[in-house]
Formats: C-alpha cells, sequence, structure tokens
C-alpha cells in the first residue's frame, strides 16, 4: 500500500476512536469524563495521577481532556465528553461562568456534574468538591501577620490569582477577612495590588516588576496567592537581589515552592491534600454513575442555587514542618524537597 495513504487512513482510524462514542458503560464499569483547565501546573497533573488511578481501581474508565486556559476549547471538551455518552462529568473550570454552557447540555442529557476544586456558575450541578478556599488566604495572610515585626505599619504587595477562577476570589476574601481590620487601623499598607491573568508566572512576574517601580525596595511581604505566581514574584526578586528578604507566601506545595521553601527564597506554603480530593471525586464520581449520590452537610451559592459542597482542610505548610507534612504525606519524596 503507498505510504502516504497508510498514514492517513492510520490517522482517519485513530481520529474516529478519539470522537467515537464510548460503547455503552455498564454500572459496573461506568466511563468518567475529567475535564480539565490546564495540566501545566503541577499539581494537576497530580489531581489528575490519583484520580484516574482510583477511578481505575473501582472498575471505572476516566476520558481526560485539557484545555490549555481556553474557554472555547473546554466547553468544545465537555461537549465532546456529552456525546460520547460519558456517565458522570468532572470539571475543573478555567472560567467558572463561562463552562454553564456546557452544564447545560449536561443537564439536558441528564449526566450528573461535579465541579471539582473550582465553582462552576450561575448552574445546576450535583457537587462541589474542594477544599475550604477561604481558609487558604487566612493561613496565608495569618503566617505572614505571625512572621513579620508588630512594632510598625508593614508593607505588602497582594498578587491575586486568574480572575476569571473563583477560587481566587475566594483566597482573596480570606486574606481580606485578616488584613482588612489591620489596614484600616493603618498597621498594614498594600503598596501594590493586581491579578495574574491565567495565573502564570510571568504575569505575577510582571506584577512584581510593577510593584517594585511604583513603589520601591522596601517591601515586607508578598502575598502571592499560589506557587506559580511566587514563583514568578520570587524571579523579580532574585534579580532585585531581595529574595530572601522579602517574605513570600504560596498555596499547593509544588516541588519547587518546596525547594526555594527549604533554601529560604519563599517563606510558607499551603499544602492541599490532592490526593484525598482525587480519591473522593473519583470514588463519588463512580457512586454517582451507580445512581448514589453523597449527601454533604454544607452548601454554596452559585448565583442559581445552593450547591452541595465538601470542603477539605488545608495546612500551612514552612520549613519547620515540611517534613511532618508534605513529605511525610508521601506528596513529595524527602530527597527531592532538600
Ligand atoms: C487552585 C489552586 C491552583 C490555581 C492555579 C486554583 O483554582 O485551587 O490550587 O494553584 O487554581 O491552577
Amino acid at each position: 500500500m503507498n505510504p502516504l495513504f497508510r498514514n492517513l487512513c492510520l490517522l482517519g482510524a485513530l481520529g474516529a476512536s478519539l470522537l467515537a462514542p464510548v460503547a455503552h458503560a455498564s454500572k459496573a464499569n461506568p466511563v468518567i469524563g475529567l475535564s480539565l483547565d490546564t495540566l501545566k501546573e503541577e499539581r494537576w497533573q497530580s489531581d489528575r495521577d490519583t484520580f484516574v488511578a482510583a477511578a481505575e481501581k473501582l472498575g471505572a474508565k476516566v476520558i481526560v481532556q485539557s484545555a490549555n486556559s481556553d474557554d472555547t476549547r473546554q466547553v468544545r471538551d465537555v461537549e465532546s465528553l456529552i456525546t460520547r455518552g460519558v456517565d458522570v462529568l468532572v470539571i475543573v473550570p478555567h472560567n467558572g461562568a463561562a463552562m454553564s454552557r456546557a452544564v447545560k447540555s449536561a443537564n439536558q442529557a441528564k449526566i450528573p456534574v461535579i465541579a471539582y476544586d473550582r465553582l462552576i456558575l450561575n448552574s445546576k450541578i450535583d457537587l462541589y468538591l474542594t477544599f475550604d478556599n477561604v481558609s487558604v488566604g487566612e493561613a496565608q495572610a495569618n503566617w505572614a501577620l505571625a512572621h513579620l515585626p508588630k512594632d510598625r505599619p508593614l508593607r505588602i504587595v497582594r498578587i491575586y490569582g486568574a480572575p476569571t477562577d473563583n477560587n481566587a476570589k475566594l483566597f482573596k476574601q480570606g486574606q481580606d477577612n485578616v488584613l482588612d481590620p489591620l489596614i484600616k487601623a493603618g498597621k498594614v499598607q498594600v503598596l501594590f495590588e493586581d491579578w495574574a491573568l491565567d495565573w502564570k508566572p510571568e504575569n505575577a512576574k510582571k506584577i512584581m516588576n510593577a510593584a517594585i517601580t511604583k513603589s520601591g525596595r522596601e517591601i515586607d511581604a508578598v502575598l502571592a496567592a499560589n506557587d506559580g505566581t511566587a514563583g514568578g514574584a520570587i524571579q523579580t526578586l532574585l534579580e532585585e537581589g531581595l529574595a530572601g528578604k522579602v517574605l513570600v507566601t504560596g498555596q499547593d506545595a509544588d516541588l519547587a515552592a518546596c525547594q526555594r521553601i527549604l533554601r529560604g527564597t519563599q517563606a510558607m506554603t499551603v499544602y492541599k491534600p490532592v490526593k484525598k480530593l482525587a480519591e473522593l471525586g473519583a470514588a463519588t464520581a463512580v457512586n454517582m454513575a451507580r445512581g448514589e449520590f453523597p449527601k454533604p452537610v454544607a452548601t454554596l451559592d452559585n448565583g442559581s442555587m445552593q450547591v452541595p459542597s465538601i470542603f477539605e482542610k488545608v495546612i500551612s505548610v514552612d520549613k519547620t514542618n515540611i517534613m511532618e507534612t508534605v513529605v511525610a504525606d508521601g506528596f513529595h519524596p524527602a530527597e527531592r524537597v532538600k
């Protein structure tokens, strides 16, 4: 056979198999669609790996899609999972508002939807499974205040997450809960604040540059919303000879962040036991496919309904407890953190 023709046939077969509807999934072997915003950040790779392994152990198959921070692509991903006839959808939305369109299609197809880690707004979803996101922001602000001088006003920079991610607002809300009274009392001065589009480290780096250009080098702390943005800010601090002199917060216990904590360029991170969330997500999705829905005690308003929700706890991590938290939990091996 002509090799070009053969390759075209192979490509055609591959394309057809990628798009083909899944064979009718029995309840013993349901099919779960997992739609992720991105796999660029380390944590989402952990979420995916644990989720897929846990679901497969329970007899399910998982189809994973990742949208590379693109709303149109993610809505299309979800719609293609619906067309393929998945039993349950588990979605980490890039944009909690934009995703409501695809959820409407899922509702029409009677496919249960779990919003995983990030809330989907203005739509009918069956469960929101996440961490206590407000407490992440509180942990960052509380840790910073406990480790900064108390005898003079503090000068801080605030780098928030992606404005399209509802979690970014909750992290800020948690920080506000702690900081607002101190800001009002003149004990904390916010020199500069901005949102890092798509959570990109390079955007956080730009914000840090702008903060120094505007307000100078006398900065006590940078409240970075996660480890990716912390890494971007620390890059600027390194270039300015300020790394290790300015306290920087984070979130996710990414390997690079844990290493920075031990080297002293990042002060803390907030560890979210992703393995626990992903295992719970997988078990809940499989149960839903089998017709069993959990009865969570909490709810959260998403603009159209009180969404049944489960909030897992988070842990502040610094160099004093990194071994007994992140490492002891098996999140990173000790030899890689050091
Ligand atoms: C997650 C964080 C993550 C961030 C960027 C948030 O929604 O809760 O853990 O660092 O997205 O991906």
